[in-house]
């Protein structure tokens, strides 16, 4: 085996397990794509090149979606026509191979720049987790609540009272919702309250900008081809915070929490992050756990803290929401939940 077959082995085997992914995640056409690519990806075109000669680990830096990524956004602005016959909503044919690398030749040129960076993406179907979280915080402290998103993306979740809910029958019927989230549920209903948010902030280290077209086009492009429900999902959720977007700074989340959390009288200071602790530093996530904690032995009935944490926890086999909050403390998991918030188990 040459050097440059061994090259080539490791990311096409990247892509096969993408494909595998794809399959489990209910992407059965991203799939297939995955899987052309693993297979038939060659070195005639730029594209083919950069990503065959990929020099780290593709999965970890997700190369199959970068480049899956940039298709869409092209098959979504009609530059590649003949790909797009195959596209959801249409049914791929046969020659949906063909259709693939020929495509990659034709926008050879437009495409490299979708493999400079990892996606970065905003689900907003998240925002039915994280609101049974703050069911669970308001009918504890009975207080309105000043939210802190840590890692808030495009700031979609930090709007989550404007969407309305039916979370497993607790049903909250926000006027003039542009989206309303209905997640599969096990379980008892969460806490029967009413949500008021008093006041709103997050930190991203690269904040997206909703009102920016671009930057909306590139979210669109990488929610999974066939996943159309959260395409329209995104799509509105994405014009009504283009309408008020919610104040995010740009900085790590460590020196921003230091600074901005500490537990006011009248509220209930929330802290609340999805799928996004998993990518800080682990310097951060450690100053970030401190602070909490030195600040929520402050906490009092009139002042209480809490950190809603919907993250990741491969023991758990799911992601999980978990709930701290102070006075007291406990660490509470209240339930799995898929990745996209697509269900939810509830475990209090
Ligand atoms: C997978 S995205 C999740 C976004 C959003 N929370 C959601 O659920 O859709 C992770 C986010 O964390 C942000 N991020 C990564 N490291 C960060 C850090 N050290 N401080 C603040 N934000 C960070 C990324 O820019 C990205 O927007």
């Amino acid at each position: 085996m040459t050097d440059e077959t061994r090259v080539d082995a490791r990311v096409r085997a990247g892509f096969a397990t993408q494909a595998e992914w794809c399959t489990a995640m209910g992407a059965p056409f991203l799939a297939r794509i995955c899987t052309i690519l693993s297979e038939k990806l060659d070195r005639t075109t730029a594209t083919g090149r950069r990503v065959l000669d990929w020099p780290t680990a593709p999965l970890v830096d997700a190369l199959p979606l970068r480049l899956t990524g940039g298709l869409q956004a092209l098959v979504r602005r009609g530059r590649l026509p003949a790909l797009a016959a195959h596209w959801p909503p249409n049914v791929a044919g046969d020659d949906l191979d063909e259709a693939l690398i020929a495509a990659i030749t034709d926008a050879d040129a437009e495409l490299l720049p979708w493999l400079d960076g990892p996606p970065q993406t905003n689900e907003v179907g998240r925002s039915g987790v994280l609101m049974a979280g703050l069911l669970v915080i308001a009918a504890e402290t009975g207080l309105p609540l000043a939210l802190f998103e840590l890692g808030a993306s495009a700031g979609l979740n930090l709007r989550l009272d404007a969407y309305a809910y039916d979370l497993g029958g607790r049903v909250i019927d926000t006027a003039g919702a542009p989206i309303t989230l209905t997640p599969r549920w096990t379980g008892n209903p969460p806490a029967a309250a009413t949500v008021t948010v008093a006041n709103r902030r997050g930190v991203d280290l690269n904040p997206l900008d909703v009102t920016d077209s671009a930057t909306v086009e590139r979210l669109l492009a990488y929610v999974w081809a066939e996943q159309n429900e959260r395409v329209e999902r995104l799509t509105a959720a994405l014009a009504a915070t283009a309408g008020d977007p919610p104040a995010i700074d740009r900085e790590d989340a460590a020196g921003w929490v230091e600074r901005r959390v500490a537990p006011t009288p009248g509220v209930a200071t929330v802290v609340m992050h999805s799928i996004a602790f998993q990518y800080f530093p682990a310097e951060s996530r450690d100053r970030i756990t401190a602070h909490m904690a030195a600040r929520g032995a402050k906490a009092t009935a009139e002042a209480p803290l809490a950190w809603l944490r919907y993250e990741l926890e491969p023991e758990a086999g799911a992601a999980t929401l978990r709930l701290t909050l102070w006075p007291g403390g406990e660490d509470r998991r209240l339930a799995k939940a898929h990745p996209h918030g697509t269900w939810i188990e509830w475990l209090a």
